[in-house]
């Protein structure tokens, strides 16, 4: 009953229930600024920022949303300084280690997009392990991407498909992406102001909904994402065709 009333009071009854996105994607941007506004170390804009993925993954779930795709880490996030390259990695250890002893209880597949043969052997066998008990779960899916690149994932998919001796279709090429069986996302968010994609989900959005905002990811609340949700109910998505 609780959660029911907080969903009916977080959605003020503006989110059409009976058309949500099956998938939204979000790039966590503003972590950095968040934290340079308050005189913190960036690093404390990735702390507050990996709770407000819990805090939206959990009302994805609620709402219905089959799948959350985040951009934890890019192909490009290793020029960073190694204490913030640390901490972020610390972060999707602790987080790991969370999931794995709640994410039976809670329904909760996990799943991590990217080249992860680059991110330390302790981590890979955190995967592993989350990979292993999603197995067992049907129901809601958190993607997170991690040392991922759109560009990279292209490359990643061509040579496979090439490997195989497969002709290159869409529907071969697509089976060797990262995202391999996970439907394209309706919704992409981008929050903190910046309008770019910063290569994500380069394949995958070809007919996305784009929302921009300019809240920091670490102030990004539930009623952020019914504005973003109510803003994609109200596009008129023609793929190419007429109405
Ligand atoms: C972008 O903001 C954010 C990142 C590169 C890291 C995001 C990672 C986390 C929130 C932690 C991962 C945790 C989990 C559990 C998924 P920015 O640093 O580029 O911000 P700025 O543009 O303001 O500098």
């Amino acid at each position: 009953m609780a959660l029911f009333q907080r969903k009916e009071n977080r959605t003020a009854g503006q989110v059409d229930m009976s058309r949500l996105p099956r998938h939204i994607a979000i790039i966590m941007d503003g972590n950095g600024r968040w934290a340079k506004q308050r005189g913190l170390p960036r690093t404390a804009g990735h702390k507050v920022g990996a709770e407000t993925f819990r805090r939206i993954a959990t009302y994805c779930k609620d709402l219905g949303v089959e799948y959350l795709t985040v951009y934890a880490f890019s192909t490009e996030n290793w020029k960073r300084p190694m204490e913030e390259v640390s901490t972020i990695m610390g972060l999707l250890k602790q987080y790991m280690l969370e999931a794995i002893d709640s994410m039976e209880r809670d329904q909760i597949r996990l799943r991590f997009l990217g080249d992860l043969s680059a991110i330390s052997p302790e981590l890979q066998a955190l995967v592993d392990r989350t990979n292993a008990i999603s197995e067992h779960i049907h129901g809601f899916q958190a993607n997170v991407c991690l040392n991922y690149g759109g560009r990279d994932e292209i490359l990643h998919a061509a040579r496979e498909c090439a490997a195989a001796g497969e002709e290159i279709t869409e529907e071969n090429f697509s089976r060797h992406l990262y995202s391999a069986g996970i439907p394209d996302p309706e919704l992409i968010i981008r929050p903190s102001g910046e309008v770019r994609l910063s290569n994500f989900l380069l394949w995958q959005c070809a007919y996305s909904e784009f929302y921009f905002c300019d809240t920091l990811w670490p102030d990004f609340d539930e009623r952020e994402l019914d504005k973003a949700i109510i803003a994609y109910q109200k596009r008129d998505r023609r793929f190419g065709g007429v109405k």
